[in-house]
């Protein structure tokens, strides 16, 4: 299995070109199942998670061309084959429970693994079946399965919490429902509003995607579109910690701060310097020791979970002590542990994290669970003494194309082996 090994390395210096969102992407191709004319998506990053997704939506009969090496996917889904999304496929990428809505929406009927936990919580899907039923839809759970059926209609549908997925999965199912459907308290993140904008430039009648309520008039047919996969805000922000924990000065291209406000105003009371250039956001590290800076995670337009790791990784390093809290997944400190193994001084309890800044850590080897936390102790091994071995690559490889490429662009000291 490949490793990642980091050492120690001195001021970046450089640009980093920021890939298309994963998320995004992985919803986009969903939708792509509710016309039978084709969607060709651009700006599509190379990831192991997208490769995933092809499998499955190929397995109910699209047809996938890839251009452009793999940047551009042009999916037909002119003629489906089946609406079965297999558990096989369903337990590796969540994302793929995001067939549901189109797949009902498009013929009436689908039957979707449910998938289970995650390493980072339990991750129920209830938002998502109660608002499908709300449509009309009845919902049967069987044998690990969601059986899915009904001509649907619009309805109003508010959310006890704005869940991404859930939101997606209900605006895909409402624009090929009869009616008028309202969608209260939804998901506010710019996925779910590109995924809108996508929806929109295949014929659908949406509103207000991006606020809290969004409207939905059905409509009888969607068409073909091609749609740009917006700048993954994610990636944007881990590079932007980069600089923040090995000094220097690191411009990120394709970035924009509207992605990304609550933590840029974080980074910035941090100590670093952020600007907007024509190409990007150029983050700078002025020297010296950052500040210790608390931050509780939020649905956007907060503080995003999936940049909480990061921020811990900096603030091991930071002068005082930050409190994090985390209010989106039950278990997502799981990092925590591999960062004390490197000499970090973290205490969690329950889902709030006191990191006490220290001078300097350790290499070690470490392991992460997830996707973000892997990436947050290579951040952490750049400005540790000595190597930090990170395994389970594989982690890395669903979310970040080129990771290691991209970082020693900017003179990170980063190699994979492969074994
Ligand atoms: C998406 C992102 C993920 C990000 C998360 C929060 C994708 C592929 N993944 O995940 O990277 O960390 O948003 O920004 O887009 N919940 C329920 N019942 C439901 C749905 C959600 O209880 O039916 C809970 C979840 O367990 C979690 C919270 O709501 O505690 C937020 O989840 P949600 O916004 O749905 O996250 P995902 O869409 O799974």
């Amino acid at each position: 299995m490949d490793r990642i090994v980091v050492k120690g390395s001195g001021p970046l210096s450089g640009q980093i070109p920021i890939a298309g969102a994963k998320n995004t992407c992985l919803k986009l191709m969903c939708a792509s199942l509710l016309s039978d004319e084709p969607l060709t998506l651009t700006n599509v990053p190379r990831l192991s998670d997208v490769a995933t997704l092809s499998d499955l939506l190929e397995s109910l009969g699209v047809q996938i061309g890839r251009l452009d090496d793999g940047r551009t996917l042009a999916l037909s889904a002119a003629d489906l084959t089946s609406q079965l999304a297999h558990y096989d496929i369903v337990r590796k990428l969540r994302a793929s429970f995001n067939v549901l809505g189109p797949l009902i929406g498009r013929t009436g009927e689908a039957i979707v693994s449910l998938p289970g936990g995650c390493a980072i919580g339990a991750r129920a899907v209830d938002f998502h079946l109660e608002g499908l039923k709300k449509l009309g839809a009845s919902v049967d759970l069987k044998d690990g399965y969601v059986y899915a059926s009904g001509d649907l209609k619009g309805a109003e549908v508010e959310f006890p919490f704005p869940s991404v997925g859930a939101t997606e999965n209900v605006m895909c199912a409402a624009v090929r429902a009869k009616g008028t459907t309202v969608i209260k308290n939804a998901a506010r993140e710019p996925d779910t509003k590109a995924l809108a904008d996508c929806l929109i430039a295949m014929g659908a009648d949406i509103e207000g995607a991006g606020t809290e309520q969004i409207v939905v008039r059905g409509v009888d047919k969607l068409h073909g579109a091609t749609h740009r996969v917006i700048t993954d805000r994610i990636e944007l922000g881990t590079y932007m910690v980069a600089p923040g924990i090995a000094g220097g000065e690191v411009e990120c291209l394709g970035g924009r701060r509207d992605l990304l406000a609550a933590f840029c105003d974080k980074m910035e009371q941090a100590g670093l310097e952020i600007t907007e250039t024509d190409a990007g956001l150029k983050v700078r590290h002025p020297g010296g020791r950052l500040k210790a800076v608390g931050v509780t995670t939020a649905p956007f337009p907060g503080f995003p979970t999936d940049l909480q790791a990061q921020f811990m990784a900096m603030m091991c390093f930071a002068e005082g002590t930050s409190v994090l809290e985390e209010t989106i997944f039950e278990n997502r400190f799981m990092h925590a542990p591999e960062l004390i193994r490197m000499g970090a001084s973290i205490d969690v309890q329950g889902n709030t994290a006191h990191v006490t800044g220290v001078e300097t850590l350790k290499g070690a080897p470490v392991m992460a669970t997830d996707l973000r936390a892997s990436v947050s102790l290579i951040l952490a091994g750049m400005a540790a003494e000595g190597e930090t071995v990170v395994n389970r690559v594989y982690h890395l490889d669903r979310g970040y194309e080129q990771l290691v490429r991209k970082l020693r662009g900017v003179g990170a000291n980063v190699e994979r082996l492969s074994e």
